[in-house]
């Protein structure tokens, strides 16, 4: 017994021996690819990032769970972006306006056969990204990237130098787009009939015309509310108007800043902070084709992991799409009208990956490893595309026809030298590591209700008792 045991611990020792040599070398190996994209872990550093506890962000909070900015009062901006589900609705596409159950967020969400334009398919195009990290971005918002600042600059969240919206012509600055990319993004929404405006709300009218009779609401109390308390005290007196709306709901969305993550705590030193399985995958990752890696960094760059640039990769087009072609969603090349971007969607930061699903543009892919596995290889990816893994309010009608031809234009644009991204075969193994590596870039608060808890009002009863009080299909508290 007694040699036994001391055999095993000896067994251990060796292991363990062994492991830390094995780490030993592929930290040396990361480390390098960490020095040579001069990566520091944190994209938060030098960012003026507002604390949830903010006056104002406290407001934006109550505006941003309220479904008064809904037309018809059934929809709010957390009805697709809530925190508990990553920042999004972990739908692949939403349902806004016309739910069954208003309050229902994420699975089990449907869309109400006696609602206007009901034929039993999601009503929204595109898959809702996610609000945290939002304050990062310092290009581009929306996946074909329709609000954008004009003149770019790290840190800076497109605060300077002005911001293209769908208000103003593509180039041009929108003169009333508010104080940052964040803030000039909340103002679309609301002007959506599927999202939050309904069908019959100031139809016809113009966007700001919208804008401005939903302010009314609150001012003329159409709605009984105590919202004018609350600007008050915030923004000063006689001070509810749509642009102090938006800026409000915008400190909300900045202050969700989740970036704390074993990947930062790795890359600021501590080798124990991910698995071996991650640091392998971290180092295909970052390392070229010529390397034997899978360059993901050439696209999913810096600390943020995105390059806030447009490409095409061919993910499933899934829905109804945005009008072009037969359902077809044309991506950035709708804004551009250049045909270099036809089917380019803006790259996604991959930090929360693991909490932000369903996946791609249209959130064609509901499993981590199904998206990493395509963006490894479109080319076998999307001819394998399973169908089965989608809720059944997707529409796939087009599904295989249009991302052929996603598919197509990826392989025309290969062999025009615009597109570097090849298609790598991968062990399972590789795939695996991959994920491992992915799941390194989670800050576990978006895992742990209570940490989340400052941004979920504490009060649902509210300004005007019109607060989304969100359940799950299990009836639970989100
Ligand atoms: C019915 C669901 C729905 C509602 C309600 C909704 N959104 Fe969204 N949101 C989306 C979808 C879908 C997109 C992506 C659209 C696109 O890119 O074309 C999006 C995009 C965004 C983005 C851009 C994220 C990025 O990474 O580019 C932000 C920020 C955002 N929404 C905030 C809001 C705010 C603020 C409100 C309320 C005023 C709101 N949303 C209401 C579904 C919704
Ligand atoms: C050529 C640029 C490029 C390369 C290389 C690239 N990506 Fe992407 N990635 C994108 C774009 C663009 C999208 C969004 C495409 C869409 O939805 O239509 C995306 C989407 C994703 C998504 C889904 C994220 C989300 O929020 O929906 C994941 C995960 C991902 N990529 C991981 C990877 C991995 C892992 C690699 C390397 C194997 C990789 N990517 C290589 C540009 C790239």
């Amino acid at each position: 017994m007694h040699v036994k045991v001391i055999m095993s611990s000896l067994v251990l020792a060796l292991l363990v021996g062994c492991g830390h040599d094995g780490d030993k070398n592929i930290d040396d190996e990361v480390s390098v690819l960490i020095s040579s994209y001069a990566l520091t872990g944190d994209p938060s550093t030098n960012r003026t990032i507002p604390s949830i506890n903010s006056p104002k962000a406290q407001l934006g909070m109550k505006l941003f769970y309220t479904k008064g900015l809904g037309g018809d009062k059934d929809s709010a901006c957390v009805t697709c972006h809530h925190p508990v589900l990553g920042g999004g609705d972990n739908l692949s596409l939403s349902v806004g306006v016309g739910a069954v159950i208003e309050d229902l967020l994420g699975e089990g969400r449907l869309h109400d056969a006696s609602s206007a334009h009901y034929d039993g398919f999601a009503p929204v195009p595109r898959n809702a990204p996610s609000t945290l990290n939002i304050a990062l971005w310092d290009s581009v918002l929306f996946w074909d990237g329709r609000v954008q600042s004009i003149t770019p600059n790290a840190g800076e969240n497109g605060s300077v130098g002005g911001i293209r919206t769908p208000d103003s012509a593509f180039g041009f600055v929108d003169l009333s787009a508010g104080a940052n990319l964040t803030v000039a993004q909340a103002r679309f929404p609301v002007t959506s009939p599927e999202e939050m405006k309904g069908f019959v709300f100031e139809a016809g009218n113009s966007n700001d015309v919208l804008r401005t009779a939903l302010a009314t609401r609150f001012v003329s109390q159409t709605i009984t509310n105590t919202w004018q308390n609350e600007f008050d005290s915030v923004y000063g007196t006689n001070s509810v108007n749509f642009p102090n709306i938006v800026d409000a709901i915008g400190e909300y969305e900045r202050s969700q800043v989740f970036v704390n993550t074993p990947w930062k705590a790795y890359v600021q030193g501590d080798t124990s902070a991910i698995s071996t399985e991650a640091k392998h995958g971290a180092k295909l990752f970052f390392s070229s084709y010529e390397a034997g890696g899978m360059n993901c960094v050439m696209c999913h760059s810096g600390d943020f992991f995105t390059d806030e640039s447009f490409h095409v990769a061919a993910m499933p087009q899934v829905g109804r799409g945005k009008g072009d072609g037969v359902e077809d969603d044309f991506g950035r090349m709708r804004e551009s009208s250049d045909s270099v971007d036809k089917y380019a969607f803006r790259t996604p930061t991959l930090l929360n990956v693991e909490m932000t699903g369903p996946w791609g543009h249209a959130g064609g892919y509901t499993s981590l490893r199904a998206v990493v596995t395509h963006m490894v290889n479109p080319d076998t990816a999307v001819p394998g595309y399973d169908l089965s893994q989608l809720d059944s309010m997707v529409k796939t009608t087009n599904t295989a026809s249009n991302t052929a031809l996603a598919l197509a234009q990826l392989n025309a644009n290969r062999t025009a030298g615009i597109s570097p991204h090849q298609s790598v075969i991968a062990t399972d193994g590789q795939i695996d590591n991959l994920v491992e590596f992915l799941k390194t870039l989670t800050d576990p608060c978006t895992k742990d209700r209570n940490c989340l808890s400052p941004w979920i009002p504490d009060n649902l009863s509210g300004p005007d008792s019109l607060q989304l009080n969100a359940v799950d299909q299990a009836s639970s508290l989100l």
